[in-house]
């Protein structure tokens, strides 16, 4: 029989190939890609012994029944941004059906339930807000959203219908926190800690915050070949000028990141002076009022560049998620499980966002960041090793006996878990 490890690898393969694009990875909310992964991944949680379900917005959750009546929750996200790798949000699916299917292997109840949850969009590229999934499942799904449109016009509340779900029956989806023990996710680092401290695994401490806000410089569009050089209002020009500013900021504050990585000028042709310019803004900063003082005065920025070209610039903000701690008791308790399987606990912070801040709104949360290769991730080249995984699912599967001890020990349920 194959092992667990491989089989999670060839999974993550597997997967890589449903795309909206054929030779690239894209599997944005909504789209038939979700859908075909939704049914292959709701095989597997099946065969590992749960039963499945998804909720309206189009998240799929696996449940495996245990001795007690508490819930332990296990996932992350199926959607992809596009070009991706094979590994952003899928390994931590992946390696939660693993487990499961190792206690199901052996006939084994933990004392609490496991719900496996793929999220239906952590990544957000559709409509420019991350979190549609997991803010359903936790509750806090925004209802004035439904009306965001993607760039081909569909709204958010069309997507979710054409998805399968019903749009006005979300907040169904909010699950009941009473019987939730909490959440892991495991997922890839991102970036080049683990790497460099030459460590397989991680424990995060918290998840930094980030806004995601929608720009916009209108000017005047105009023939590339009369209308002079003075005078011209631009758009596309106002528009370089912030994104040079943002980077010039972004470098100036300490621990700020900010990033446009998606741009759009009206009406777009060679011979046209661009007349209108949407783009998107990405900022991140562990500490939320620091966030929100770097921002404010990037909308000033855009304001006064707008003003000087005589151009109008729109701001719409469509996305504030707040930093998010790790709680203390869970974060100890996979501390605990990475020494007991030889390694050395270390600890540290995530710069990307993650499903596990949404669930937060429910229950305690914690991530295991799992080693990827020069830390490369939203890029085809996102690398993982088979020995990592193997390594990610000895943990898990440590924290889950670990979780049973120190369930039993709180209220006298009795844990079953595997060692
Ligand atoms: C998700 O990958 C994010 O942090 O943007
Ligand atoms: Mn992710
Ligand atoms: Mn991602």
């Amino acid at each position: 029989m194959k092992d667990a490890a491989t089989t999670v690898m060839e999974r993550c393969e597997l997967l890589a190939n449903i795309s909206e694009e054929p030779g690239l990875i894209h599997r944005p909310y909504g789209s038939q890609a979700m859908n075909g992964v939704n049914d292959i991944v709701a095989g597997w949680m099946r065969t590992a012994g749960m039963s499945t379900r998804r909720d309206q917005i189009g998240n799929l959750i696996g449940r495996y029944e245990g001795l007690g009546d508490r819930t332990f929750i296990l996932g992350s996200h199926l959607d992809t941004v596009r070009d991706a790798g094979k590994y952003d949000g899928i390994l931590g699916v992946m390696v939660a059906i693993a487990c499961v299917q190792q206690l199901h292997d052996r006939g084994e109840r933990l004392s609490c339930a496991i719900e496996v949850v793929g999220f239906a969009d952590e990544e957000g590229l559709r409509f420019g807000t991350t979190f549609l999934g997991s803010s359903a499942y936790a509750g806090c799904f925004d209802t004035t959203r439904l009306q965001l449109e993607d760039r081909g016009g569909m709204t958010l509340r069309e997507a979710v219908r054409s998805f399968g779900g019903d749009p006005d029956a979300l907040e169904g989806d909010g699950r009941s926190g009473e019987d939730l023990l909490g959440y892991c996710e495991v997922h890839i680092e991102q970036g080049p800690v683990l790497e460099k401290e030459d460590l397989p695994v991680g424990v995060v401490t918290a998840i930094n915050g980030q806004s995601r806000i929608r720009v916009g410089f209108i000017g005047e569009a105009g023939h590339a070949g009369t209308v002079p050089m003075e005078g011209r209002r631009d758009a596309l020009c106002a528009a370089a000028e912030f994104v040079l500013g943002v980077e010039t900021l972004a470098k100036a504050e300490a621990d700020t990141v900010g990033t446009v990585g998606e741009i759009q000028a009206l009406p777009g042709a060679v011979n046209v002076v661009p007349g209108e310019v949407r783009h998107s803004l990405d900022l991140r900063h562990p500490n939320d009022g620091e966030r929100e003082r770097v921002r404010d005065s990037l909308e000033d920025r855009a304001r006064e560049i707008a003003a000087s070209r005589g151009c109008e610039s729109l701001w719409e903000v469509r996305q504030e998620t707040d930093a998010v701690p790790a709680d203390p008791g869970l974060s100890s308790l996979l501390s605990q499980a990475v020494e007991d399987s030889g390694l050395k606990s270390y600890r540290l912070p995530s710069g990307a966002g993650h499903d596990a801040s949404q669930v937060a709104a429910l229950a305690p949360v914690a991530m295991l960041f799992v080693r990827c290769k020069e830390g490369i991730s939203h890029n085809p080249a996102e690398t993982v090793a088979r020995d990592d995984v193997e390594i990610a699912i000895r943990v898990m599967r440590r924290f889950l006996r670990l979780l049973g001890e120190s369930h039993s020990t709180e209220d006298g349920a009795v844990g079953q878990a595997a060692p």
